[in-house]
């Protein structure tokens, strides 16, 4: 059996900063509110309206072949996982791949909104595992900027834009993606999602004057939800491959808030210089939460390091994945 490894990572995340004072100026709120509140003093968003999803995804992929020095040829699959695809209708994978050079890899998107860049990692690391693939990119990119509504001081503090990919690749040893706990529970969905432009409510000018092209969130029962459920399966899959906490050397959770990022570090008993945390500088960007902390922290994990990903996000969708590195 092969494991699949990581060998590659890319991250993009636009120049354009929104900060809590551009904010202030927005809606009514204050600095001081938001980062006691969130942990959050700014976020990028994608200025140019020309670009979208599959620009900052295609940035993070010529990032990640750069650093991997990889001809775009080699690769067999890509797998996106987004909630802000480029067109309803067609896959983000599909432009990326060409926006790329991917000329020989098959390519598909993943919606499970905060979870999914999580859920489409082991989708991926299962087609190495499987020896079918050996060369597959994961990437969580989301442009939240194109969804959320900034006369909501709710949501509109909490989102930004950017994208970060990873390289999977077979190995003979026994590094590489160990197991994965995942749940998923459609109840959560009326607690947070976008209620226009599917089929359920197609696009129309009454959809677009009721706003429901907007991020529409429930904050305290995501809240509460989140810190449960990113707990439980972390404590699951540390259980099933006899792993106590201080055998994790990085938790590297879904960044949503820096008090839910707190609140599972102290009921899982790991030290805050184990947790990898960016909030403060980018927000909850969704999907690419965890592969930008992998991109911007990747100095930092050395061979055989116990990892934990631990993510949260709508549907409601959750889960943790255990890999060594
Ligand atoms: N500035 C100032 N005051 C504000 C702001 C703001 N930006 N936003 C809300 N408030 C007010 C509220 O109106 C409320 O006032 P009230 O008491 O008079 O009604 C008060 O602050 C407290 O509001 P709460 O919603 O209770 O604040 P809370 O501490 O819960 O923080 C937050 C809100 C940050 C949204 C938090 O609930 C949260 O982070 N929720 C989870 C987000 C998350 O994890 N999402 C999942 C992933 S996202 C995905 O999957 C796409």
């Amino acid at each position: 059996k092969s494991n699949a490894v990581i060998t590659g990572i890319g991250g993009y995340v636009p120049d354009n900063i929104l900060t809590n004072s551009d904010l202030e100026k927005m809606v009514d709120t204050n600095s001081d509110w938001i980062v006691s509140r969130t942990g959050i003093k700014e976020r990028r968003i994608l200025a140019d309206r020309s670009l979208a999803t599959s620009d900052m995804a295609s940035f993070a992929v010529k990032n990640l072949l750069e650093n991997a020095k990889v001809d775009p040829a080699e690769i067999d699959c890509i797998i996106i996982a987004t909630s802000t695809p480029d067109y309803l209708l067609i896959s983000t994978a599909s432009i990326v791949a060409e926006k790329c050079g991917l000329v020989n890899a098959w390519a598909t998107d993943v919606n499970a909104a905060c979870s999914g860049f999580l859920y489409a990692f082991t989708l991926g690391s299962s087609l190495v595992e499987s020896n079918r693939y050996k060369k597959v990119i994961v990437i969580g990119a989301d442009q939240n900027s194109a969804i959320v509504n900034y006369a909501d001081r709710n949501t509109c503090i909490l989102f930004g834009d950017g994208a970060g990919a990873v390289l999977l690749e077979p190995t003979a040893g026994d590094q590489g993606v160990v197991d994965s706990v995942f749940k998923t529970d459609g109840h959560g969905r009326e607690h947070l999602l976008v209620r226009g432009g599917g089929s359920m409510n197609p696009a129309s000018e009454e959809t677009i004057e009721a706003k429901l092209h907007y991020i529409h969130q429930d904050g305290r029962v995501v809240f509460k939800a989140a810190i449960k459920g990113m707990t439980e399966t972390c404590t699951a899959v540390l259980q099933r491959n006899n792993l106590s906490i201080d055998d994790v050397n990085w938790l590297i959770p879904h960044q949503a808030n820096y008090r839910i990022i707190h609140a599972v570090g102290d009921a899982l008993g790991i030290p805050e210089s184990r947790v990898k945390i960016n909030i403060d500088r980018y927000g909850n960007t969704t999907a690419a939460t965890i592969p930008l902390a992998l991109w911007d922290y990747k100095e930092d994990f050395k061979e055989n390091d116990n990892v934990i990903l631990t993510a949260f996000g709508a549907g409601f969708s959750w889960g943790a994945t255990y890999l060594k590195w």
